[in-house]
Formats: structure tokens, C-alpha cells, sequence
């Protein structure tokens, strides 16, 4: 991480799991641990269920809420969506866009993970978009240009004003809830990769001012050797998160 140049953020995905009332008691023990660490922004991500008593538990502390998908019109004849404008208005202030699990199971498309992109950011949500190649594409050694073009593609008329709204999470599908995680080298060198494409993009300036997260099988163990590499600006984490314990270590070994 360069904190110089950007926020460090730790973003829990909890994913389709927990019940909307455990977000209270979770909240309440993450709460003071939020607080003190003063280099690093925490966001809970809940399912849409949750988000109403997450919102109401967090009001008055540093965790912002946020949620893992959204639609891209503002409404409409889409039976079982939801919208930016939704989410804004119950006080979500993240939302994660184009998860792998969103690409894998729900078809979701390049060309999808660019329309809900603008619709966030139109609505003034920060999305934490997501990155990362499968294990096939890894063993043909073009994990870095697979990376760049998912970039290239999400960030279709996204102007620089908008970027600095914008996080990113390069998350590696074959790392995600496998325990095999990626090396600390190997994800700084898609962070770098990443920010090289974004400076290439919109130029040095703005391209620095990117937080670049990493996700999958990120632990307490694992997290202080990750989050000393220079392309890893904070995590996005899945298991690990369900326990308040386990995410305030990872917000301890963050805010080093
Ligand atoms: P795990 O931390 O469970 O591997 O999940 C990572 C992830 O997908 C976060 O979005």
C-alpha cells in the first residue's frame, strides 16, 4: 500500500450468508476497532435483506455498508432486481460490481459490469469492481492481459472525475473460498498491471490514486504479508469476514 497516495480499504463480502439479525451484533463488535484504525476505510457488504438493519446499526460509527450487486436501469419491468437509486436511498454507500461469482452463475458480462458501473456512480455509490482470471486462463501464462482487458472493458466511458470514486479488486477465481491463495508478488504484480492500464488510461495522477484490493482466501495470516506489497491498497474478503474477529485482524494488519 502507498498511503501518500491512497486510501487503504478493508471490504467484508459476506456473500449469501448470516441473517439480517446478526448485522447488529457484528456491527457492535467492529465498531471500535473501525474507529481506531485511522488509514483504513471499512465497508460491510450484506445481502439486500441485511442492508436496512446494517445501515441502522452502523449510523454514528466508520463502517460504511455496502451491497454486492445492483442493476443497472433505475427501475423497470426487472422482476427481482434492484437499483442504485434503491440502494442510495436506504444509505448504502458501496456496492460490488462484477464478482466472479456474478460472471459465473448469473452470465454475467463485461459488457453488464460497465452499465452497472455508470448506474453506481450516477447514483453516487462507490463500486468496488472486481477482477480476476480462472485457473485455465492462469496455466496459459495471460493472467496480466486477461486482467487489463476485463479493466479495459469495465471502464468504458468512465471519465477521470469518475475513477476517483472507483476501487478496484483484482480477485483471482481460482483463489476464492480455495484456501490457495495468491502470493503476495503475484498480487502486487496485477495490481501493478492494473495500474499501468489505468495510467495509461488517464494518466499518472489519477492512475495513483486508485485503491487496488485484493480477494481470495485472504486470512489474519495472511493478510500483514499482503498488505505490505505496493500494488495492494487493502482486501476484499469473503470467509474470513464472517467472524468479527477474524476481519478486525485483517483491519489491525491494515492499518500498520
Ligand atoms: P474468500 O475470502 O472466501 O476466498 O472470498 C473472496 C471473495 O470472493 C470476496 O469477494
Amino acid at each position: 500500500m502507498n498511503r501518500r497516495y491512497r486510501k487503504t480499504v478493508i471490504a467484508a463480502n459476506w456473500k449469501m450468508n448470516k441473517l439480517p439479525g446478526e448485522c447488529k451484533p457484528f456491527i457492535q463488535q467492529l465498531k471500535d476497532k473501525a474507529a481506531e484504525a485511522k488509514w483504513c476505510d471499512v465497508v460491510l457488504c450484506v445481502p439486500f435483506t441485511h442492508i436496512a438493519s446494517a445501515v441502522k446499526a452502523a449510523r454514528g460509527t466508520r463502517i460504511a455498508i455496502g451491497a454486492q450487486n445492483c442493476h443497472y436501469a433505475q427501475n423497470g419491468a426487472f422482476t427481482g432486481e434492484v437499483s442504485c437509486r434503491m440502494l442510495s436511498e436506504l444509505g448504502v454507500k458501496y456496492v460490488i460490481i462484477g464478482h466472479s461469482e456474478r460472471r459465473q452463475y448469473f452470465g454475467e458480462t463485461d459488457t453488464d459490469v460497465n452499465r452497472k458501473l455508470h448506474a453506481a456512480l450516477e447514483e453516487g455509490l462507490r463500486p468496488i469492481v472486481c477482477l480476476g482470471e480462472k485457473l485455465e486462463v492462469k496455466e496459459t501464462g495471460a493472467a496480466l492481459d486477461f486482467i487489463r482487458c476485463q479493466l479495459k472493458a469495465a471502464l468504458k466511458d468512465i471519465t477521470v472525475q469518475q475513477l476517483r470514486k472507483i476501487v478496484i479488486a483484482y480477485e483471482p477465481v481460482w483463489a476464492i473460498g480455495t484456501g490457495k491463495i495468491a502470493t503476495p508478488q503475484q498480487a502486487d504484480e496485477a495490481g501493478e498491471a492494473i495500474r499501468d492500464t489505468l495510467r495509461a488510461l488517464y494518466g499518472a495522477r489519477a492512475a495513483r490514486g486508485v485503491s487496488i484490493l485484493y480477494g481470495g482466501s485472504l486470512n489474519e495470516s495472511t493478510a500483514g504479508g499482503m498488505f505490505s506489497m505496493p500494488d495492494v491498497d487493502g482486501g476484499l474478503i469473503g470467509g474470513a469476514s464472517l467472524e468479527a474477529a477474524s476481519l478486525i485482524s485483517i483491519i489491525d494488519a491494515a492499518d500498520q
